[in-house]
């Protein structure tokens, strides 16, 4: 069983995910984080982000297993991974890891941008969480806020559509849902409504 869990920055779908593999005792992979962990590789080493066979190799060598939310949740690690991301050998690279993570027993919940389009295409539950871009960016405020960091929303708001403009806009896997997911929009719902609407679909498919 494989729950394809796809969507824009902020829009709750890590959140979403965590849950759903919990309550179903599944693995969970956030994929953002295989592209996060290959961007921050190049970037501690000093090397350029827009030489693909370099990145490649980075990408290649990529173990799942020491993938750190912590570490890897930087902004500016985010904006990285987008550029990288845009490379068809990168993406080649990381979604076989993925694949084969999402072959784990008993299921797994992949969380990501292309896991409907393109790494789990036969996934029987698909969902394109989404939300609007202003309140996308008010979750990240509040957030960062919260920590007790400084936080300036103009930017913020900047960065999610620049994001979201290249996350969307590129030639491989660009971000879309598929044509036989379920959208849940989250601007107005809130993440348990979310969490409630998920599990109806996933326990229609078990
Ligand atoms: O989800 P997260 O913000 O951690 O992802 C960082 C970046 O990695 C995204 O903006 C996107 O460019 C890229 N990504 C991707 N495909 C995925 C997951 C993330 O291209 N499945």
């Amino acid at each position: 069983m494989i729950i394809a869990i796809d969507g824009p920055a902020a829009a709750g779908k890590g959140t979403l995910s965590r849950r759903i593999a919990e309550t179903y005792g599944f693995h969970h992979l956030d994929t953002g984080l295989t592209y996060r962990a290959t961007a921050k590789a190049l970037l501690d080493a000093g090397l350029p982000l827009d030489d693909e066979a370099i990145a490649e190799r980075i990408a290649l060598s990529l173990d799942l297993a020491g993938l750190d939310r912590d570490i890897l949740s930087a902004n500016g690690i985010g904006e990285a991974a987008s550029k990288i991301a845009v490379m068809p050998a990168v993406r080649r690279a990381l979604v076989e890891a993925q694949r084969r993570f999402s072959r784990r027993a008993p299921g797994t919940v992949l969380d990501g941008r292309d896991i409907g389009t393109v790494v789990c295409p036969d996934s029987p539950v698909k969902l394109y969480v989404t939300a609007s871009p202003e309140v996308r960016a008010r979750r990240r405020y509040d957030e960062i806020i919260g920590k007790g960091q400084p936080a300036d929303f103009a930017q913020i708001f900047a960065d999610v559509k620049k994001r979201d403009e290249r996350d969307m806009g590129r030639a491989d896997s660009p971000l879309k849902p598929a044509e036989d997911a379920h959208l849940l929009d989250t601007s107005e719902m809130s993440i348990e409504a979310a969490f409630l609407a998920a599990k109806s679909l996933i326990d229609a498919a078990l």
